[in-house]
């Protein structure tokens, strides 16, 4: 750290109060935990397995991979960096590391924080199904081998403006006292807990699928591949998704890289992070389709799959209420480590920007939040019908922060970073000023920056949106 550098921080600190107040995570292993489980969330279970099924199996895989390494692993790299050596939040890490005040670089701060906003609408919904599913669950009532009367329970639930809310809101409190606790006791406590559960349920509910009769199909399914199906608008959805998964071109990883350690290496760090992400999917798909397949279920999309066929697939096994209780309390798990995540964006936003402190922060951010959401919360009663280019509100959030928001985004900060912030800098923070002799990974990951992620996610991009 140069002795400028510390003069200027010690300068920052008189100046805001917030600054001197930052924590960040208490322990480099902790910030892993909590960066993993930002990536890990209900894209996991919910969008990775159906969407690599639906799109071609393998064939997707392989995008995905390419789309991962090539455009969402290095915007994550430029995106925990530049928070970290900002020490700020996504809009004022921007703002600071600009070369020129008069370029407005805070705007990609503020696209991101409208995608943050975006997702969290429609996630909490999601992830409020989720935690009902856990209750409904350990009653029994969604027991059932009947999709019609699965698909009873779901209508009956996601109909109801008035559970919709509640549960919505139920999801949004709960996360609300996470984050009010801080980076370090509430963010990173919690999923220092959460992601080790997670992780031995989802392989007990593997262990339980693969050994069915008949879970070969799911494999099938899952792997097999078929690049007749890999359309133009299924490599965008690829790409859409590399970003979604890894919670980057958004500000969330720049929010927490300005709670890593100064002494993490960041591009092993974030590698390990992703490869742990991947695993999930993998895992998680290997728990989903041999069950679906092995009783003779079609394996929908959407949250259908989630909340239809797999209570309809657990029913069907013996034992399956049990299996069922862990599979949706490993899924809030997923969920609630990706919300905190999404919080914090707004929250470090409005405690570090404004004068009112990280509790005031998080409820006028829980409030919006409420707000924003309730139109995805209704999108399937009291709004079932309010729909803008076709699409419902819950449909328009998913597709416009993954397919368009986060890949832009992304385009946005690769520029930054590779052609403004600079070479000179990015290697200077990745080799932690000196300290990493890694010069060669180094080298790689400026090339692919400023060469080969915005030209993919241009090309992407247009032909995604069907202009080239
Ligand atoms: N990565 C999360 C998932 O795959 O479910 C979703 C997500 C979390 C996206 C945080 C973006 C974000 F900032």
């Amino acid at each position: 750290m140069s002795v400028q550098n510390d003069a200027q921080k010690e300068q920052e600190k008189l100046i805001n109060p917030a600054v001197l107040q930052r924590t960040g995570f208490a322990t480099a292993l902790g910030a892993v935990f909590a960066t993993i489980g930002s990536a890990v969330g209900l894209g996991n279970i919910w969008k990775f397995p159906y969407l690599a099924g639906a799109n071609g199996g393998a064939a997707f895989i392989i995008v995905y991979l390419i789309s991962t390494l090539m455009v969402g692993l290095p915007v994550m790299v430029a995106e925990i960096m530049m928070g970290r050596e900002a020490r700020a939040n996504a809009i004022e890490t921007m703002r600071k590391l600009s070369p020129s005040k008069s370029q407005p670089w805070w705007l990609i701060g503020v696209s991101g924080a409208l995608a943050a906003f975006l997702i969290m609408a429609f996630y909490t919904e999601v992830s409020g199904w989720v935690f009902a599913y856990v209750f409904k669950s350990i009653s029994g009532s969604l027991l059932s081998t009947d999709p019609e009367v699965t698909s009873q329970a779901y209508a009956s639930l996601v109909t109801s403006p008035f559970q919709s809310l509640l549960w919505q809101w139920i999801v949004l409190a709960l996360m609300s006292l996470i984050i009010i606790r801080g980076v370090s006791k509430g963010i990173e406590a919690t999923t220092k807990r959460l992601l080790p559960l997670l992780l031995v349920l989802l392989v007990i509910i593997d262990v339980r699928s693969l050994t069915l009769p008949g879970a070969s199909e799911g494999l099938r399914f899952l792997f097999n591949p078929d690049f007749s199906k890999l359309t133009g608008a299924a490599i965008l959805t690829a790409v859409g998704l590399a970003f979604f998964k890894l919670s980057v071109g958004m500000g969330t990883m720049t929010t927490y890289g300005s709670y890593w350690k100064d002494n993490q290496n960041i591009p092993s760090t974030t590698a390990r992070v992703m490869l742990s992400d991947l695993a999930v999917s993998m895992l998680a798909g290997l728990a989903i389709f041999p069950a679906v397949f092995a009783f003779g279920f079609e394996p929908s999309a959407g949250p259908s799959l989630l909340f239809i066929t797999i209570p309809s697939v657990f029913a069907s096994m013996p034992l399956g209420n049990i299996f069922m209780v862990l599979f949706f309390l490993l899924t809030s798990f997923a969920a609630t480590g990706a919300m905190l995540s999404l919080f914090e964006v707004p929250v470090a936003f409005l405690a570090e920007s404004t004068k009112m402190g990280r509790v005031k922060a998080t409820v006028v951010t829980a409030v919006l939040l409420a707000l924003i959401g309730s139109t995805a919360a209704l999108s399937s009663s009291t709004m079932a019908d309010f729909t803008i280019f076709g699409k419902t509100m819950f449909d328009l959030y998913d597709f416009v922060s993954s397919n368009l928001l986060l890949p832009i985004g992304g385009l946005f900060i690769s520029i930054f970073a590779g052609w403004f912030w600079g070479a000179d800098n990015i290697r200077k923070a990745l080799s932690n000023h000196g300290m990493l002799k890694n010069d060669l990974v180094v080298t790689g990951l400026i090339v692919i920056i400023k060469f080969v992620t915005p030209i993919l996610l241009i090309v992407v991009l247009l032909n995604g949106l069907g202009i080239v």
